[in-house]
């Protein structure tokens, strides 16, 4: 192994990063992901959508608003109550103007204006202390007027009045929803972008026009990501001047299309990571797996979203608290959004109290922003792993199968010494028990254990950046090809139900950047020595670390052994806010690991980068293995 030092690169003698460089390896000394926006952690609240789907009104929103309140649930943090599709009457003609369905949300006549206004309704949330969500959908239409079996709550008119979309209308909607009504929060939806082509039903019936699809959820290839990438940041540049206190949510609802686990954390708060989640056992682990490996993109400001909670119904109601409450931990491990999808008129205690576990909600909402990686996995059983801002650990047991398994839990994988005590309080008994080296559990079929832990790091003094993904930003992954992503778990009917072929495996950025693992699932390598800790990420890539006053970085760092590509050499280099602080000779597969030793006192932002003349880096995976910054 060949160390190399700060010495080696002089601060005088490195040359500086060119900023504008067109390179997207070269360093820019910034961190990139969305900062915009009011989410430094995930947003919680209350959506309409999974308890009454279009058909919404104001007292089915504000009945649930109330108990938010009543129950103690605001004061936890649940302030967003969304209204989703449904809310719309048509769009008037000639001016364009958004029509409310006003028979349905009786307050929006109430305002000194001829034309019915949210504000009222607004200021109704607003002084109940919440803050107010609304949907709509990047293309002419929504969601429901491409997918709804009745037109009972859509909206109603010609063509053109039903065009509810922000097609054509961004600066006009958008200065609409914040500045006149007073929302707080946007979802965007995709349909409008996908399900309008020229041989959709609803066009062929002539009820829509024909919107050439840019998007195809099973088909990257049939897909304009530049496109819909660019109509998400138009419609965020347009809630940003209508919003300048900054004070908004800005939710994308694309389920995992064009490529979006990759870009939307440069472009939102909230992103979905899969199609809708429905009460099904097998669907919320489809949806679960969509964001389980993604902690790397998930940073305060913008997190990964795999669905509203569907705690209430089917799979998930009274008579199934053990997966009710696997659905909130294993949510609040994934930082997800916590938006709960019932009606809390009806929403029995019971349920109720898995909503307020404070324990449960403060994993969640942890300053840190780390969403939790994967410890341990196989089929059945996946241990996940989050380290929380006041250093503490926060551990899942989760068992996804159908038979209770006994678990030895090991302080190994929780990244502390094993010869020395390990406490956890678990977060639904608050029992406490301590153990060294190991200790054993028993999960029961679909139960996920959750605690809080605390040990002696095993890092004495620093952290493994696979410790801290919400410090660590791969602004370059390496993904430029379509290759459908075989970790969904694909049992689950979707939206078709059993017609047609299946849920087939969909494009989902598969060769991600990966904590504790190589891009495609291997265990970190790199020839034949294995990295319990590290960073796998594709060659050409780019990644973003934000240094709290640590001094020293160092990763043993080289082709990952699950490369195919045997040829193309690889080069290693560490940039410190710019400048180049250290670059290895060129690596190719089965050669060993180099040291990077670097110096980075000072240094706010770390830039690691990995540099291959192949353009084909999908079969070049890398490792920085052991990654860490340490010597506070
Ligand atoms: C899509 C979204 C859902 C919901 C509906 C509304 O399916 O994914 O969350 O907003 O549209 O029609």
């Amino acid at each position: 192994m060949k160390i190399l030092r700060t010495a080696a690169c002089a601060a005088l003698l490195c040359p500086a990063a060119h900023a504008q460089s067109a390179d997207p390896l070269a360093p820019t000394g910034r961190w990139s992901a969305y900062a915009a926006g009011h989410a430094p952690t995930p947003p919680m609240g209350w959506n309409s959508w999974n308890a009454f789907a279009s058909a919404v009104d104001e007292e089915k929103v504000m009945g649930s608003a109330k108990r938010i309140v009543e129950s103690g649930l605001a004061r936890k943090g649940y302030v967003y109550v969304n209204l989703d599709d449904g809310w719309a009457a048509g769009r008037r003609q000639p001016d364009g103007h958004l029509m409310i369905r006003a028979d349905k949300f009786p307050s929006t006549t109430r305002s000194n204006k001829k034309t019915p206004s949210f504000k009222p309704y607004t200021d109704k949330l607003h002084a109940l202390g919440l803050k107010a969500g609304i949907y709509s959908d990047m293309g002419r239409n929504t969601c429901a007027q491409a997918w709804s079996a009745t037109d009972a709550d859509l909206p109603k008119g010609s063509v053109a009045e039903r065009e509810v979309g922000l097609h054509d209308y961004i600066e006009q909607d958008i200065a609409l929803y914040f500045r006149e009504w007073g929302f707080d929060y946007l979802k965007v939806d995709g349909c409008g972008l996908r399900d309008f082509g020229a041989n959709s039903a609803k066009v062929k019936a002539g009820q829509a026009r024909d919107l050439t699809p840019i998007m195809d959820l099973g088909a990257i290839s049939r897909t304009d990501v530049a496109a819909v990438q660019n109509l998400f940041r138009q419609v965020g540049a347009a809630i940003e001047h209508s919003r300048p206190d900054g004070d908004f949510i800005y939710s994308l609802c694309i389920w995992g299309a064009a490529n979006v686990r990759a870009w939307a954390k440069d472009v939102g708060n909230i992103s979905r990571t899969s199609d809708d989640i429905s009460p099904a056992w097998g669907r919320l682990l489809v949806n679960y797996d969509s964001a389980v490996h993604r902690a790397l993109y998930a940073h305060p400001g913008s997190w990964n979203d795999p669905d509203m909670l569907y705690i209430g119904a089917g799979d998930f109601d009274a008579g199934h608290l053990t997966e009710a409450r696997s659905h909130f931990a294993l949510w609040a491990m994934l930082n997800a959004p916590l938006l709960i999808g019932a009606d809390l008129r009806k929403t029995p205690d019971t349920l109720m109290d898995i909503f307020g576990n404070a324990d449960i909600i403060a994993l969640d909402q942890d300053a840190a922003g780390n969403q939790a990686t994967v410890a341990y996995d196989s089929s059945d059983l996946q241990i996940l792993l989050k380290t929380l801002s006041n250093g503490d650990k926060a551990v899942a047991v989760f068992n996804r199968g159908s038979g209770a398994t006994d678990v030895n839990l090991q302080a190994t994988q929780l990244k502390y010494r094993d010869d020395a005590l390990v406490e956890i309080t678990d977060l639904w008994t608050k029992k406490q028990l301590s153990f060294t080296k190991e200790t054993k559990l028993r999960v029961a079929p679909r139960e996920t254990l959750i605690f809080r832990a605390r040990g002696t790091r095993a890092l004495a003094d620093g952290f493994y950046l696979s410790e801290q993904p919400g410090k660590v930003n791969p602004a370059v992954d390496g993904v430029t090809r379509p290759i459908a992503d075989p970790t969904i778990f694909r049992t689950a009917a979707g939206w078709g139900g059993t017609r047609g072929a299946g849920d087939r495996p969909q494009y989902a950025g598969w060769g991600g950047a990966r904590a504790d693992s190589a891009p495609y699932g291997q265990t970190l390598q790199i020839a034949r020595k294995t990295y319990q800790s590290g960073i796998g990420i594709l060659a050409n890539s780019r990644l973003e670390v934000r240094n709290d006053g640590y001094r020293h970085f160092a990763a043993e760092v080289g082709v990952d052994d699950s490369a195919t590509d045997k040829t193309n050499v690889v080069t290693f280099l560490v940039y410190g806010d710019g400048k180049r602080l250290a670059e290895t000779r060129p690596l190719k597969w089965g050669m060993p690991a180099e040291l990077i030793e670097v110096d980075v006192s000072g240094v706010k932002l770390v830039e690691l980068v990995a540099r291959s003349a192949t353009t084909e880096n999908e079969a070049l995976p890398v490792a920085w293995g052991e990654a860490a910054l340490t010597g506070s």
